[in-house]
């Protein structure tokens, strides 16, 4: 979950690594650290805590190198202190690593044994050791060469997950990298070659990508990028193009990033939808959706793994998608989903849903289901990632480069695609006779303008937030899709505004959490006029009788609803098809008021990272 960076060239300032580390700083923000290599030497310099504390050190950097490696980190193995910062050095070798090495222990004794001094908690620091040994046992070549075969025989040694930046001194214009399980993409510009952990970092500099595979070696040089096999035989790839923009990635003029994303859920919305609908037909275009070579005719179930909040849009894509395939929809946590008996076939699709198309969790339930037999598709925002690397087919959400830690946009784009998912089974299958199919298309067409509205709600929200953040606990429900919008609104709050928030399908509430309701509880119903209003009214009147406050998120003009509720959000009207997409709106701007009144880092939140590549 740590970002890394690294730059072969005609010279890059200090400056640039910050920026690209920046760009980062999303993966881990704990401790950071730079190594630049010029002919008087290397120069290290490490930071605990965020970038800014990094930046500090620029000075005591070389105005210019043409080689340098950079890391942000996200603590597995020991604290976030200046010690544990990566890069590590060991002899001619420095080293940065994303992942985990998990027989760090037994190298670890070994290395010791053989006189290395560890100055980390870090199990990354026995990887540089481990290269500086088996270098110094290469006798056969020049330098480049023999960290070439040194690194063949690190990578044999270690178990777990990494994608290390390496330099060596004896080597000062070659950068080095190695891949297994952690992302790594390398980018070429004129006379420059790049490595990071995502195409984030490199934007500003290229658009020219090459993503690395799992089992490769990459040597880097101003000239050009080789790649090999652990097993030595060179490899091969086209680079692709990436049509990300560096305003795309900027703050746009708002305070934060997740400000900013949420009031991009209307984009992100009508981007996924571009090209994949036929309005003049009324039909869904499955070439574009990506899913044209899957055998959508033949499935007999789809089962969808997804971590956080790609989880949720999951959870609430079922509802839509059952009832217009009339398949089985079955929705798994990816985490938990290796632990169950797996009973996937040929005639099952399995998704993943990942907007960093990164997270462990997500990509080991989809290898395992591949392997088990399954058709798998990914539905990923980050372009060429590992998740849609590790699927038969890929469909991208359009919602652009997503920065804030807490997932906005993403949702509004993977929920559009799951139900162009949903659309293209029901026309492939017949599931849906065409005027069906163009009324649903008809609806999906609105959305853009209708979240449009919703987002109009944002300054009377900022107003709720200052009667609603200094508390310690929140209840939210809703029933049929409005629970997973429930969820979804529950752990915005917690994980942006540190307050414990809960969700429950309103129907729980009698079986229990409603022995936590008395005049200290407060309840964020979701409650528009859909086919469960009557009984989600009735659940409010249970709260209140209890004495619970309630906030209720309704549908303009809810004379009802308003007159139970201690305060009202009223949505912009709009068919039962479109409400989940509008009442996440005002959740997603709750979370993020009721954070900045708190103060708390709302784009950085504590404790988390923007990819979980640890499982
Ligand atoms: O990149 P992914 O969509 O796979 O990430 C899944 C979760 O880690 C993510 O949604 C997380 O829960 C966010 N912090 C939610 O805001």
């Amino acid at each position: 979950m740590c970002g890394v960076i690294g730059y072969v060239g005609r010279g890059a300032s200090p400056a640039f690594f910050l920026n690209a580390l920046r760009r980062l700083e999303y993966r881990g923000y704990d401790s950071a650290g730079i190594a630049m290599l010029t002919a008087d030497g290397v120069v290290i310099q490490r930071a605990e805590g965020k970038l800014s504390q990094l930046e500090r050190k620029l000075d005591n950097l070389p105005a210019t190198a043409k080689v340098g490696i950079g890391h942000t980190r996200w603590a597995t193995h020991g604290k976030p202190t200046e010690n544990n910062a990566h890069p590590h050095r060991s002899g001619p070798i420095v080293l940065l690593h994303n992942g985990i090495i998990e027989n760090y222990r037994q190298l670890k004794e070994m290395l010791v044994a053989k006189g290395y001094e560890f100055l980390s908690e870090t199990d990354t620091e026995v990887a540089a050791h481990l290269l500086h040994d088996e270098y110094k046992n290469q006798t056969q070549g020049n330098p480049e060469e023999r960290m070439r075969l040194a690194l063949r025989e690190v990578v044999k040694q270690l178990k777990g997950a990494f994608a290390f930046g390496i330099l060596c001194l004896d080597t000062p214009e070659v950068l080095y990298a190695a891949k297994l399980g952690s992302p790594l993409v390398v980018g070429q510009a004129e006379g420059e070659s790049f490595l990071a952990s995502g195409i984030t970092a490199l934007v500003e500099h290229t658009r020219q990508f090459l993503v690395v595979e799992d089992h490769e070696l990459v040597v880097l040089k101003s000239t050009g990028i080789e790649i090999e096999h652990f097993n030595g035989y060179a490899v091969s790839r086209p680079f692709s193009k990436v049509e990300w923009s560096v305003a795309m990635m900027e703050k746009g003029g708002y305070r934060h990033f997740m400000l900013k994303e949420i009031h991009e859920h209307p984009q992100a919305i009508a981007q996924t939808l571009n090209g994949r609908i036929q309005r003049d037909s009324g039909t869904i275009n499955i070439a574009d959706l990506g899913v044209e070579k899957l055998p959508l005719k033949s499935l007999s179930r789809l089962q969808i793994v997804a971590c956080g909040t790609s989880f949720y849009a999951a959870s609430l894509s079922k509802y839509f998608i059952e009832s217009v395939t009339h398949l089985p929809v079955e929705v798994d946590l990816a985490s938990e989903y290796r632990y169950r008996t797996s009973t996937v076939n040929a005639q099952t699709l399995v998704v993943a849903v990942s907007q960093s198309g990164e997270t462990a969790d997500t990509l080991q339930a989809i290898k395992s289901a591949r392997a088990a037999g399954a058709q798998t598709l990914a539905i990923v925002n980050v372009p060429g990632s590992t998740i849609a690397h590790a699927c038969h087919a890929e469909s991208l959400t359009k919602a652009g480069p997503e920065i804030g830690v807490a997932s906005t946009k993403a949702f509004a784009a993977q929920l559009t695609d799951l139900y162009l998912l949903g659309l293209a089974l029901a026309q492939e299958r017949q599931a849906l006779s065409a005027s069906e199919l163009r009324g649903y298309v008809d609806e999906l067409v609105k959305i853009p303008s209708l979240v449009e509205r919703a987002l109009g709600l944002s300054e009377s929200i900022e107003k709720l937030a200052n009667r609603y953040h200094q508390l310690s606990s929140l209840l939210f429900i809703g029933r049929g899709p409005q629970w997973p919008v429930a969820l979804e609104g529950s752990l915005k709050l917690k994980e942006l505004s540190y307050i414990h928030a809960e969700a429950y399908a309103a129907g729980e509430l009698k079986h229990g959490p409603i022995a936590l309701i008395d005049e200290n509880m407060s309840v964020v119903c979701l409650a528009p006029r859909d086919a469960y209003y009557e009984k989600t009214l009735s659940n409010i009147e249970e709260i209140k009788a209890r004495g619970g406050r309630i906030l209720a998120i309704g549908q303009e003009n809810d004379a009802q609803l308003a007159a139970l509720a201690d305060d009202y959000i009223g949505i912009p009207e709009c068919s039962e098809t479109i409400l989940p997409f509008m009442t996440t709106v005002p959740l997603h701007l709750f979370a993020y008021w009721i954070a900045v009144r708190k103060g708390t880092d709302v784009d950085q939140p504590r404790n988390l990272a923007k990819s979980v590549t640890v499982e």
